[in-house]
């Protein structure tokens, strides 16, 4: 399928991609590719799971004390993407990250000696929460990323892709075409 035109805003559109996704099977159709940077501008990049569109926001989870916690407490501007292989599309936003929320077991990121300390965190866990709900871990929690910048691709036939990048203007967007 191609566009004409930009569709007239992202957000709905990328929502409509990503249920069409789902519905069609493409695997892991909820992972992106979350890049972060430290305080010297130095790039770093993970998959995480998407938990949804919150107030135009794209949101995720994770644990704040991780090394893209860190990073993002230094420096909130960060990038997700989407690409999904079975219908040859892409979503690229790029916006800066706040924490929505305040694992017991893990801590994220830090070194560890072995899968057997690990495993002993859990138990411990296990041992702690015997018999009553498990409390949200005060380190992990939502992250939503305000995006100021929406890029939509569509792969096209013999490298002719479209390419439609929009930008926030108070509250709207503005869209251009761009060349593949
Ligand atoms: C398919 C997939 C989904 C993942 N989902 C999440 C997630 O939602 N949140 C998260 O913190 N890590 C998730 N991870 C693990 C991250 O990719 C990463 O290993 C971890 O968050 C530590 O990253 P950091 O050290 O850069 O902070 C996922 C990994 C994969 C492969």
């Amino acid at each position: 399928m191609s566009y004409l035109d930009a569709p007239p805003e992202p957000i709905g559109t990328f929502l409509d991609w990503y249920d069409e996704a789902v519905r069609r099977g493409a695997p892991f159709a909820d992972a992106m590719t979350l890049a972060t940077a430290d305080g010297n501008g130095r790039p770093s990049a993970r998959t995480v799971l998407f938990k949804g569109v919150v107030d135009g926001c794209v949101s995720f989870v994770s644990n704040f004390d991780s090394r893209k916690g860190r990073e993002l407490a230094h420096n909130p501007a960060a990038a997700l993407v989407f690409f999904w292989p079975a219908l040859g599309r892409q979503v690229r936003f790029e916006g800066i990250v706040t924490r929505q929320l305040g694992a017991w077991a893990s801590p994220q990121s830090e070194a560890i000696v072995s899968r057997a300390e690990l495993e002993a965190a859990v138990e411990a866990a296990r041992r702690r929460f015997a018999g009553r709900d498990v409390e949200r871990p005060p380190n992990w929690g939502m992250y939503l990323l305000a995006p100021e910048y929406v890029e939509l691709w569509i792969s096209g036939d013999h490298r002719l892709h479209d390419r439609f990048a929009y930008r926030r203007d108070g509250d709207a967007w503005r869209g251009e075409r761009l060349a593949p």
